[in-house]
């Protein structure tokens, strides 16, 4: 296979990065992501599906780290995506990392929970069936074209509590004050994580790029830290490795809400790597060095950035 394109400004990232092996990046980019996917105990128990699947020609293996989370094994077809009981709602393709976010998040029955950055809607589907479709789930973005997968794939998955908004998340924060008890927020960014899945993100990188959308992620986050109540539980998950998108963007948060408190989150089964606590001559919060973070190449799987954040109880 030939050897993918990297912009100079990743190539410059990945070598100032004092924790990452330039050669095994690259490779992990020519490596396919594993199938993996969620099975929906909304429409059936979990053992009728698997059954379902297995009838089929489906061979399946459980994810340690996600609940209701499978490896493909074998499939019915070379494209799960395109099998019946993905068409029917029964399974939801999903990235092994993606699933880590909501399971950090771990919604309950009849709570508030508001999805900041929801489109195409992967992880309102999951929060949705850990909710049991009991409580309310406001699902939110702010990208009029990607409103319209999220609404279906919530439909196809037969989430009932959800309620779709088209609103740029910053609303939230300044209108919504202190109404959900778990906020997920899962922000647009520069995507090295997942560059295996296109390389045009990394061919296209510039550290401008970062520079753009490193303000509003972190406007994004005080905005979901300011909707969480007191006690609220806030998720903040990126599919990059930048330092500047990652460490140094909850970093601000604590420095602009003193009762914000890092709580540490194992994801069982997965390799994770300390996250960095200075780079370029910036001091980040040793707080930070609880996130939970991998590379591309930890887990063979997507590189993803994940804070799990406690608000303080109010004086
Ligand atoms: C990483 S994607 C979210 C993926 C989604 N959580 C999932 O699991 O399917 C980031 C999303 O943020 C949305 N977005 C960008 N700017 C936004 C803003 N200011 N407010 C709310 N959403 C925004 C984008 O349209 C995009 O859908």
């Amino acid at each position: 296979m030939s050897r993918p394109p990297l912009s100079e400004d990743l190539l410059r990232l990945l070598r100032e990065l004092p924790d990452m092996d330039e050669e095994l990046y690259i490779e992990s980019m020519t490596r396919p992501l594993p199938e993996t996917f969620r099975v929906n105990t909304l429409k059936l128990p979990e053992e009728t599906i698997i059954g379902f699947l297995a009838e089929r020609g489906w061979e399946v293996e459980k994810l340690p780290w996600a609940r209701h989370g499978y490896r493909v094994v074998r499939c019915e077809r070379e494209d799960p995506g395109a099998t019946l009981p993905h068409l029917l709602g029964l399974i939801y393709i999903q990235g092994p990392m993606s699933m880590v976010p909501v399971e950090a998040l771990d919604p309950r029955p009849g709570e508030k929970v508001l999805d900041l950055c929801a489109a195409p809607g992967s992880k309102s589907t999951q929060i949705a069936q850990l909710m049991e479709n009991i409580g309310v789930l406001v699902a939110n973005d702010a990208s009029s074209e990607r409103i319209k997968p999220l609404i279906s794939n919530l439909q196809r998955w037969g989430a009932m509590n959800c309620v779709v908004t088209l609103k740029d998340g910053r609303y939230f924060g300044k209108r919504m004050r202190e109404t959900f008890d778990r906020v997920l927020c899962d922000v647009p960014c520069s995507s090295l994580g997942i560059v295996m899945k296109d390389w045009a993100a990394a061919r296209d990188y510039s550290s401008g790029m970062t520079e753009r959308v490193r303000a509003l992620q972190l406007s994004l986050l005080l905005s979901a830290y300011d909707a969480s109540v007191p006690g609220g539980r806030i998720v903040y998950s990126t599919c990059t490795i930048h330092p500047l998108e990652n460490e140094w963007v909850v970093t601000e948060l604590l420095r602009r809400r003193d009762d914000a408190m890092v709580l540490r989150f194992e994801p069982e089964g997965l390799r994770t790597r300390r996250p960095l606590e200075e780079w370029r001559g910036m001091r980040f919060d040793p707080e930070v060095t609880k996130c939970f973070k991998c590379y591309p190449y930890d887990n063979a799987a997507e590189g993803f950035f994940v804070a799990l954040i406690r608000k303080g109880e109010g004086r």
